[in-house]
């Protein structure tokens, strides 16, 4: 029987991860399949649990679950124990659980491997402070970065998640404490997309020659990217690449092969619809 991997969420049905993580596993021939679960709010345990007792042999965590993941796993990777979230579930040759989060590597790989980002002396603005900025906060502050100012709504969390940082390069503020700074790279982490918004931030706090990086993808351009390009930054990126790079940091985790991923993202943007070899 083939290997058994699955994502797990709630809703799920639109998932991404089951498409991408068979073309890896199709182009590297590894004998996998890769499912999609629907997790119930109110027994996240027992479907994980249930997952690997049938013999699974990694899943994936996404929203709303990635704190509680963080608390089930038995043993967490270095980076992880400060983000709080985990989105990779390990099973462990003595039967425990492990649990790694990729989602920061695959930022930061999006980033700098894809796209060219250096991030040597830059200033990066990481907009919100909740579950999804947590999580990719430590793969940030290991870059070559200046500054690292996280701006959230609630000014106290931006601040709290600063300290629990502990790194002199990072700072937080409210929104409003972002007038007169400016940034090479803004980073939106909060949910304010879902909504249709953007977060309130000054109009003039993009550096020229800046970048801006929404965390979320859609079929059609989210609110954040359309911000980023209404004020000419050099790029605009939404978060579709960051989406495959994390999968392939997953897929390397549990099969020790690191898939390549640019014919996936290319696939997944519809710029080349027939299979590659
Ligand atoms: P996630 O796990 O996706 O990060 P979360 O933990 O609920 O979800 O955090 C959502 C983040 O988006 C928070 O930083 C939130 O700001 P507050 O802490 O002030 O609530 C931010 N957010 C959501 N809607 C927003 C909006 N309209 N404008 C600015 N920030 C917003």
């Amino acid at each position: 029987m083939a290997d058994q991997y699955a994502v797990i969420g709630n809703p799920i049905a639109h998932s991404k991860s089951p498409f991408i993580h068979a073309e890896f596993a199709r182009r590297t021939r590894h004998d996998m399949v890769y499912g999609r679960i629907l997790g119930n709010p109110h027994d996240f345990v027992g479907d994980v649990r249930r997952f690997f007792a049938a013999g699974g042999q990694g899943m994936n965590v996404t929203l709303p679950f990635k704190a509680q993941a963080w608390e089930l796993v038995d043993e967490r990777s270095s980076g992880v124990e400060r983000a709080g979230a985990v989105n990779t579930l390990i099973p462990l040759p003595d039967g425990r659980l492990g649990g790694d989060n990729t989602d920061g590597i695959g930022l930061v790989r999006d980033l700098s491997a894809n796209h060219g980002f250096d991030f040597d002396g830059k200033r990066v603005l990481l907009l919100g402070a909740g579950g999804a900025a947590r999580g990719v906060l430590p793969s940030l502050l290991e870059t070559g970065l200046d500054a690292l100012v996280i701006a959230n709504r609630t000014a106290t969390k931006a601040l709290d998640l600063a300290a629990a940082a502990a790194a002199d390069r990072a700072s937080g503020c409210g929104l409003e404490g972002l007038n007169g700074r400016c940034f090479d790279l803004i980073i939106n982490a909060t949910s304010a997309g879902l909504d249709g918004g953007v977060p309130a931030i000054p109009h003039d706090c993009l550096a020229m020659g800046g970048w801006t990086y929404d965390m979320f993808y859609g079929d059609t351009p989210t609110p954040f990217l359309r911000w980023g390009r209404e004020r000419e930054a050099a790029h605009a990126l939404d978060g579709l690449g960051m989406l495959v790079e994390q999968a392939a940091e997953s897929f390397f985790l549990w099969r020790g092969v690191r898939p390549s991923t640019s014919p996936v993202i290319a696939r997944l943007r519809g710029v080349m619809p027939t299979p590659g070899p």
